[in-house]
């Protein structure tokens, strides 16, 4: 079952409420909420009054990426605050099996968020502790960029890591996703795919998944 998780990152801020009813009409089953500070990634976005807001206007799960120094003081924060994923990043956090712990303690999934010139190695011993692994396949901080072409092998390469262990830890991929490679992230292990620009970009959002959701399955 493949998830769509569109990027409110994408859309525009002053009518989030309509861009999130428009991507569930058009059957996306996750939110994604991308937050970032300026430390970390070279941007900064939204945080915790936004996913508390949004957590209102929305039954679907809030999928919160967090590109945010010291994830692990805020972790916890972001599920009180109506994420029912959180996601954080390998490169940032030295205590990643004590985040995750305690998001899944607050009743959340825990995620490990990974750059694209992150080697898999890094996930050796924290893959056991998540629910699922955010693989980027753009450098994160802005959306609208290009899928970078060795994400797709680093995808088999994570899927086939998963599956040799036995472990149910699910793949999102995140980054410069659209209908054109769709199909190609979901046949190489991707479960929930996150788009931003290729849902939002568009004028008519409700139809952009619908069409992303129809494109993951290749015709040939
Ligand atoms: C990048 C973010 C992504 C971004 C995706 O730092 O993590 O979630 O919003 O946007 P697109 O789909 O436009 O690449
Ligand atoms: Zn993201």
């Amino acid at each position: 079952m493949v998830d769509i998780a569109p990027s409110i990152l994408a859309a525009d801020f002053t009518r989030l409420g309509e861009a999130i009813a428009a991507v569930e009409r058009g059957g996306a089953s996750i939110v994604h909420v991308d937050v970032m500070d300026g430390h970390f990634v070279p941007n900064i976005t939204v945080g915790l009054p936004v996913v508390r807001s949004l957590a209102r206007a929305t039954r679907l799960p809030l999928d919160t990426h967090l590109m945010i120094s010291e994830p692990g003081r805020y972790a916890e924060q972001f599920v009180e605050a109506g994420a029912q994923m959180v996601s954080v990043h390998v490169e940032i956090d030295p205590h990643l099996h004590r985040t995750l712990t305690a998001i899944k303690a607050k009743g959340a999934q825990a995620g490990i968020a990974i750059n694209p010139a992150t080697p898999l190695a890094a996930l050796e011993e924290a893959l056991a502790f998540a629910d699922f692994v955010l693989l980027m396949s753009v450098n994160p901080g802005f959306g609208g960029q290009h899928f970078i072409p060795t994400s797709l092998d680093k995808l088999r390469r994570l899927r086939r890591m998963i599956d040799e262990r036995g472990l149910k830890t699910r793949i999102e991929i995140d980054g410069g996703i659209d209908k054109s490679n769709i199909a190609e992230v979901v046949a190489a292990g991707a479960e929930i795919i996150v788009a931003g620009t290729a849902v939002f970009g568009q004028g008519d959002a409700a139809r952009a998944v619908r069409e992303l959701l129809d494109a993951t399955v290749q015709w040939v």
